[in-house]
């Protein structure tokens, strides 16, 4: 089967950007399933530092064409930012953009109430990215959504008022906000139609069509599926699901297309936003991890949280999601520690240790860790795993043993020649 899904086992930020930017020179054509601009895919070439939030990160590559399937909310303005950042550099995205007429769209008050509402939950906040995904999504889900294709519809500007039949009661008496007119949103979306409506199609039959020719397809995931609003850390979690089984529903193409999944881990644990973190460091050892790893959000600048790896979560996260290989990110970021603690079972209540623990468990115990001793040898211009220092590639063997899972690609660095490909990767 010539397609791979590529997913972030943990928390998002695995580092899928320089991977998916990578791994898209072997393909004919890129998709993301779902999420929105809450993902921030950065990506190295020549030097030069890009962030996509809306496109697929692929898009770099000049022979792939990229797709954004039913299953993604799309902030249109963030959108045309990241088109005219490639007008500016002369990357051609007119013949290879495709946008589903099922995406649902951001609209200003997603923003609004996005921020409003993690602001009124106190100290049970999530910490958003305030971009609108939430709100976003859940008008889809209570039907009051307004899609792309809606943008073709003669009922448009009806439906907008009974959007904002919805949305301005809660603005006005709940958050004591102005309410949006039906004018206003309907200018603004008519000015959208005009600028995509070239590149919208169905992204289902793209990829069908790609497939059956034999084309090569990767699904592009975002965030993780520690995030899975169903399967993940629930409410603490995104709105979407970013793991294997969102892509088959994001897109509306059988199961059975995904051929291989690659599943991606830093070589330590972040976190952004509040929620559960069990192997989060502290002190010095935390302000290490972030200042090396530069654990800044690439959304929204936010510090990340750090910490070590946790198998135990990676389990799940593997077996959740029919992973087949293998991607670890950032080992370059662990070259200077003397010590590095490795998560390898929970110490349940009772005493014994849980090698397997789910992210919605909030009784799976206490963290259990091995400290190994760190290689402290610079790893980024290595490119093979021969080359690694004996202890660096101790830790990579450890981790796919444990999981049980080959390890495929190894990142050192952030440029795209820092990657280290193992016999097992299929699509050399
Ligand atoms: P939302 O997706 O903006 O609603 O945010 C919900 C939670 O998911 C927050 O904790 C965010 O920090 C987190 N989140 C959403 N997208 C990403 C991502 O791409 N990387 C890391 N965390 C994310």
């Amino acid at each position: 089967m010539s397609s791979l899904a590529l997913i972030g086992l943990q928390w998002g930020d695995e580092g899928k950007g320089k991977m998916v930017d990578w791994i898209s020179a072997r393909f004919d054509l890129a998709v993301r399933c779902q999420g929105g601009p809450n993902a921030g895919h950065t990506v190295w070439v020549n030097g030069k530092r890009w962030i996509f939030h809306q496109i697929p990160a692929g898009i770099l590559n000049p022979q792939i064409k990229v797709g954004i399937a039913a299953g993604c909310v799309l902030h249109p303005q963030t959108l045309f930012e990241e088109w005219e950042k490639l007008d500016a550099a002369g990357v051609d995205y007119q013949s290879r953009t495709l946008i589903d007429p099922r995406v649902h769209l951001i609209l200003p008050h997603h923003r609004l109430l996005d921020r409003l509402r993690d602001e009124a939950r106190g100290k049970a906040k999530i910490g958003v990215t305030g971009r609108g995904i939430g709100p976003c999504y859940q008008e889809k889900y209570a039907r009051y959504g307004i899609r792309v294709g809606d943008l073709f519809s003669p009922s448009l500007s009806d439906r907008i008022d009974v959007l904002l039949g919805y949305v301005n009661p809660i603005l006005e008496k709940v958050f004591d906000q102005e309410p949006f007119g039906r004018q206003g949103i309907l200018d603004d979306l008519l000015r959208v139609k005009d600028r995509i409506t070239p590149f919208v199609g169905d992204a289902a039959e793209v990829v069908e069509e790609y497939l059956a020719q034999g084309k090569k397809v990767l699904f592009e995931g975002a965030q993780g599926v520690l995030l899975d609003i169903d399967h993940g850390s629930y409410p603490y979690v995104t709105s979407s699901h970013p793991g294997t089984g969102g892509i088959p529903s994001g897109i509306g193409i059988s199961p059975k297309s995904i051929g291989e999944v690659i599943g991606l881990t830093k070589a330590y644990a972040t976190r952004v936003g509040t929620g559960p973190f069990p192997t989060e460091a502290t002190g010095e050892v935390e302000a290490q991890l972030q200042k090396i790893g530069n654990e800044f959000g690439a959304s929204t600048g936010r510090r990340r949280r750090c910490g070590w790896l946790d198998l135990p979560l990676l389990r799940y996260a593997i077996r959740s999601n029919g992973v087949d290989g293998l991607a670890v990110t950032k080992l370059d970021v662990l070259d200077d520690f003397d010590v590095i603690k490795l998560c390898i079972g929970y110490r349940r209540a009772d005493g014994s240790i849980a090698k397997e623990i789910k992210p919605w468990d909030e009784n799976a115990g206490e963290p259990v860790y091995e400290e190994i001793e760190g290689w402290r040898v610079p790893t980024d211009g290595v490119r093979s795993l021969e080359e690694l220092p004996d202890r660096a590639r101790a830790y990579l063997e450890r981790i796919s043993r444990e999981l049980d899972v080959p390890l495929w690609l190894v990142s050192v660095g952030q440029d795209r020649k820092a990657t280290i490909v193992l016999p097992d990767f299929p699509f050399k």
